[in-house]
């Protein structure tokens, strides 16, 4: 099974999962968009799921006009029926966002997601091409920490591989990406259903 397969299968049961896992990134977002309230309208959601996260900013930015991707097309039906996003792509972050992307954001959110990317540095600079100047980029990473075993490189759901990173990899790749970091956060991001507590870095960068 695939991650596009895996998340397709778990698109009906999504919200129930995020919410048994305490899962942290609608809160998370919550938190830094009433702080930062004045500064975004034109919002980019990438790995959307059935929008979530969508959600909360449509909640904080009543005006927010926000586009959404998603490798797994039915989470992408999901998410249309909820009604608060302009436009929907069924996409593979893996892949060039532009030409597909072609406006500039105030803000784009990447939660939840870059585990299962190839590449999360080239996510980063493809972010960074889209962001309006002073714009910004909340992203998380699953944390690796090479002194710990219950923070090792790789974990699986399945066939599926999640990669993690280390503080000092995501600062790199942040900086390598042309961003500038603003914050990191090392937070508990959700507890799977076996009990396994999986951490999150948690980035807020802006454009420069
Ligand atoms: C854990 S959910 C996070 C969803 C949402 N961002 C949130 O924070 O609630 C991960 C989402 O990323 C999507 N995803 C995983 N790999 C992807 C890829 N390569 N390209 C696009 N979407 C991907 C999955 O389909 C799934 O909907």
């Amino acid at each position: 099974m695939n991650v596009a397969e895996m998340y397709d299968e778990v698109s009906g049961r999504y919200e129930e999962l995020i919410s048994d896992s305490k899962y942290i990134g609608p809160h998370w977002i919550e938190q830094k968009l009433q702080s930062n309230i004045h500064a975004y309208r034109e919002f980019l959601d990438l790995g959307c799921a059935t929008g979530p996260i969508g959600a909360v900013i449509s909640n904080v930015v009543p005006e927010a006009r926000i586009v959404g991707l998603d490798i797994s097309s039915e989470m992408v039906e999901l998410a249309s029926k909820r009604g608060v996003y302009e436009q929907l792509y069924v996409h593979n972050l893996d892949e060039p966002i532009q030409p597909l992307i072609t406006n500039k954001y105030d803000a784009v959110t990447a939660l939840g997601f870059s585990e299962f990317l190839s590449k999360p540095e080239q996510m980063l600079k493809e972010i960074n091409l889209v962001l309006k100047e002073g714009g910004r980029c909340f992203m998380s990473f699953q944390l690796h920490d090479p002194s710990n075993e219950k923070l090792p490189r790789n974990t699986y759901s399945g066939s599926v591989v999640h990669t993690a990173y280390t503080e000092s990899e995501v600062q790199n790749m942040v900086q390598n990406s042309g961003l500038k970091l603003v914050s990191l956060e090392s937070l508990c991001g959700y507890v799977s259903g076996r009990g396994y507590e999986c951490h999150y870095i948690m980035i807020e960068a802006r454009k420069i």
